[in-house]
């Protein structure tokens, strides 16, 4: 072929959904019958034919200021015209920095110092990293076992994945870090099911770290990581007294505590962290997509400040943590998180939700007695619905329940095995949260 003819070989692409690996998605099926977003505005999204469709899951749980609001917007395009990049290793810019007290003071206690990254996972493998090098500049460097939770979601890092513990995440992706071990899942339908809240039955589970203890000896194990409230394994609060359980059998065996508040920060549960809520102060926090409201990817890790400080030893020119990643507090991400935090605060937006939730729970058992309905959990503005399974087909309740409601009803539900759940953007308002259960009780009624 002459290089003339083949001058434009971009024409000849074709224009079609073949390239494209999705995540976390069935990709035939959607291939098939594809669920197109266009545009997206407050409570909104549209599809390119215009229809609008409720958002009852901000995004992926990371809208919570609600979609495309103005001083988001604004604030990034000026970001753009004015500094698109700065290096992130030995340079900065002011954004970061300013972004970086703003987040610190939200967060309780000492938790006093922000390391930045893109994405939750990013964030959590960070954590993890930030745990056992400190343990090793302290003279600790026995203490490598890190320790997760059945059911929970930390990313899908290596080290997310280690700890984490979602068979299908990690099955199919070798042996993963070694010294991990997992406590148990809070979880039990019989005791708790149909709760608001958090469940009166299970905070003795967190004793199992005893036994974990016993078996590995505290000198080996580094950190302890749980979501306060699990939500990618459909919504699990934690019992009542839990984490303050786990709190105190880490501070007695010297083993830092991490909460994975990527799902539960920025007000998901009423207040900037899930620690605030619950009083229970972790080592590290690591958060992302409501730092910016999920315009621009941004995560990170509220560390303590003894933990910082153990790393300022050692010449001056020379660096301290040997981590970070390029795009760390990429300044687009600054000023959206910066635009972000003032419309949390403008708007009241944490205690909104928070005087929210009695309206949210009551609306959320109004599916009770639903076909197929087998257990409804609620905290903050976050609901979980668990469905009866097809004896033949585990999961495709659920799958059929998401694309009736973005196809048929209009309203966005998020699913995660045989589980709806549902957590808005913090700007809806009463109404919506009934048209949200009416639409999925429309949804679920039409089901087999
Ligand atoms: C608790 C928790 N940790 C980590 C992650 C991973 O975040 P990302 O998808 O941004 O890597 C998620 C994502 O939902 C999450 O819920």
């Amino acid at each position: 072929m002459s290089l003339a003819a083949n001058r434009n070989p971009i024409a000849s692409v074709p224009n079609d959904l073949e390239a494209y690996w999705m995540p976390f998605t069935a990709n035939r099926a959607f291939k098939r019958s594809p669920r197109m977003i266009a545009r997206a505005k407050n409570m909104h999204y549209y599809t390119a034919d215009g229809r609008a469709v409720l958002d009852a899951t901000a995004g992926l749980w990371c809208c919570n200021a609600g979609h495309n609001r103005d001083p988001i917007v604004r604030a990034i395009s000026q970001q753009a015209a004015e500094l698109d990049y700065a290096p992130a290793f030995q340079f900065s810019h002011p954004k970061a920095f300013e972004l970086a007290s703003r987040i610190a003071s939200l967060a309780p206690g000492d938790l006093n110092q922000v390391f930045f990254c893109n994405s939750g996972s990013e964030a959590v493998d960070t954590a993890l990293k930030i745990a056992l090098a400190y343990h090793n500049v302290r003279g600790a460097g026995g203490r490598t076992r890190l320790i997760g939770r059945e059911r929970g979601y930390n990313g899908v890092g290596f080290g997310g994945i280690s700890v984490g513990g979602i068979a299908n995440n990690r099955k199919f992706f070798g042996s993963l870090l070694a010294g991990v071990d997992h406590l148990p899942h809070t979880y039990n339908r019989e005791q708790q099911a149909f709760t608001k809240g958090e469940p009166a039955w299970g905070a003795h589970l967190a004793d199992d770290l005893d036994r974990i203890v016993a078996l590995h000896d505290a000198s080996t194990i580094a950190a302890v990581i749980v979501e306060p409230m699990a939500g990618s394994t459909g919504v699990l609060p934690p019992p009542k007294g839990y984490l303050e359980r786990l709190r105190a059998i880490c501070n007695k065996y010297g083993i830092l505590l991490i909460f994975d508040e990527v799902i539960t920060g920025f007000g998901r549960l009423g207040w900037a962290f899930a620690a605030e809520r619950y009083g229970v102060e972790p080592d590290m926090i690591t958060f992302a997509k409501g730092v910016t409201s999920g315009a621009v990817p941004m995560a990170g890790v509220v560390v303590r400040q003894g933990i910082y400080d153990q790393f300022m030893h050692g010449p001056e020119h020379a660096v301290e943590l040997f981590h970070g990643y390029t795009y760390s507090a990429h300044p687009l991400a600054c000023a959206a998180g910066l635009a972000t935090l003032d419309l949390y605060r403008e708007e009241g937006l944490f205690e909104r939700a928070r005087a929210l939730e009695p309206v949210w729970a009551d609306a959320a058992m109004t599916l009770k007695g639903l076909p197929y309905v087998l257990d409804i959990r609620t905290v903050g503005l976050v609901a979980g619905v668990d469905l009866a399974s097809r004896p033949d087909a585990v999961g495709r309740r659920a799958y059929d329940a998401m694309e009736k409601a973005f196809g048929e009803v209009g309203v966005m539900v998020r699913i995660t095995g045989e589980t709806l759940a549902l957590s808005p953007p913090l700007i809806v308002s009463e109404s919506e949260i009934g048209e949200i259960f009416d639409k999925v009780a429309k949804v679920i009624r039409s089901l087999d």
